[in-house]
């Protein structure tokens, strides 16, 4: 067993490293202050080949594996999560998904632009449309219906906490069209934002990851044509629950990334400040917060990694992954309230970058499944 990364995975390292610090640092605050979506830096990520980084070259990506991706995650991350999440999302939510269960004219027509990032020169990005007002952990309870006319279905419904929402111009949608059958009687559709029917609501004003991009999405009687449906009749909940668990090892990376980037701003300042006469990290009390961080950051990386190598090597990633997010999740907001803590009043402003970290560590714990959604899937699989 090699715990070590390969001369590959150090190039993208130090790839994703040089872009968050000359691309996504300059403006943070400025871009969180006024919910600014990142859209330059994302058209950058596309130019690198970071939003389609596992799809294969056949299909426009750049054929890298997932521990190069959760690499590239970590360190964006640590500067920008409204960066990351939009990476995330159009990575393993949206590609994935097409690359996985696509059909062959679906993957010429979506994804080869989703996985470049670009159509005609101009940002090409998608979402994932799961989430509804009154279905989110339970998400075989949702309300959005497609109902069967022939040779198209007819969509009406409304999902929201949707990421990249309004600048997306592909949708992944799901959606029930036998609700008798549960789970089972969902299809999943791919949609594109400007057809008849759309209608995306006002950006939502968030406590964290404030450039990102999320809204509702309304749906109004929309043509979707049955080629555009994925898989089987009754796949989409399946699509989804396997669409997420690659998803879970992305945010489980972007909580890596904010707990390592508030780490670092912290061990920095702690060789700085002083009180009491020396460094403030010659104080145990600051010492002992430093050696917990960086131990809990080693246990959520290896976590991360090991899920990613799962996933490249063909086995079952659904716990790892699970696993990874709830340990990494709680591991970010432990430590950028602990990183805010070390910072004292100078944390509590912005210009010192931990405050942001502490409120985008939040998210991590809700989305693509709550903690308390990890720990059903993980304790299942125990039980099982
Ligand atoms: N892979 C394949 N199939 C799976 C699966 C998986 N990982 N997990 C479940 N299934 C299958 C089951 O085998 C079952 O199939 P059968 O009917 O054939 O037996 C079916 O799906 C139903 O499974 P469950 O009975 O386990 O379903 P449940 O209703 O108990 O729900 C849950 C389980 C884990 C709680 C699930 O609902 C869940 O993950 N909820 C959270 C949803 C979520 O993550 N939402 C986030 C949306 S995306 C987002 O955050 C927005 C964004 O833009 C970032």
């Amino acid at each position: 067993m090699l715990f070590r990364l390969n001369e590959e995975h150090l190039m993208i390292q130090k790839a994703a490293r040089d872009f968050a610090q000359t691309e996504c640092l300059p403006g943070v605050i400025e871009r969180d202050e006024k919910q600014k979506f990142p859209r330059e830096q994302i058209l950058k990520l596309a130019d690198l080949g970071f939003l389609g980084m596992m799809v294969r070259p056949e299909y426009g990506g750049a054929g890298m594996d997932t521990v190069s991706y959760v690499v590239a995650m970590e360190e964006i991350s640590k500067i920008d999560a409204s960066v990351s999440v939009c990476m995330s999302v159009n990575n393993s939510l949206v590609c994935f998904g097409l690359q996985e269960f696509g059909t062959e004219e679906q993957k010429q027509k979506y994804l080869v632009p989703l996985a470049q990032g670009k159509k005609d020169g101009e940002l090409y990005i998608g979402a994932f449309l799961l989430s509804e007002p009154e279905a989110g952990s339970d998400a075989t309870s949702q309300k959005t219906t497609a109902e069967n006319k022939g040779d198209h279905y007819l969509l009406n419904g409304t999902k929201n906490w949707i990421t990249n929402g309004g600048t997306a111009s592909v949708y992944l949608v799901m959606a029930q069209t036998n609700r008798s059958k549960g789970s089972r009687g969902i299809n999943t559709f791919i949609v594109e934002k400007n057809w008849p029917g759309v209608t995306v609501a006002a950006k939502e004003n968030k406590l964290g990851i404030r450039g990102s991009d999320t809204h509702s999405i309304m749906f109004n009687d929309v043509k979707v044509p049955k080629e555009n449906q994925i898989g089987a009749d009754g796949f989409g909940f399946k699509f989804a629950m396997r669409t997420l668990a690659g998803g879970r090892i992305g945010i489980a990376s972007q909580a890596l990334g904010i707990a390592s980037g508030a780490y670092e701003l912290s061990l920095k300042y702690s060789k700085e400040r002083k009180a009491f006469g020396t460094e403030i990290m010659n104080h145990q009390i600051i010492a002992f917060k430093l050696a917990d961080m960086a131990t809990r950051i080693e246990a959520s990386r290896l976590l991360c990694l090991k899920a990613a190598w799962e996933k490249d090597c063909n086995l079952d990633y659904t716990v790892s992954s699970s696993m990874a997010k709830v340990f990494a999740a709680e591991t970010a907001m432990w430590t950028t309230v602990e990183a805010v803590q070390i910072h004292g009043g100078y944390g509590f402003v912005k210009e010192y970058h931990v405050e942001r970290l502490m409120r985008d560590a939040k998210i991590t714990q809700i989305y693509e499944g709550t903690s308390e959604v990890q720990r059903i899937v993980i304790s299942r699989d125990l039980l099982k």
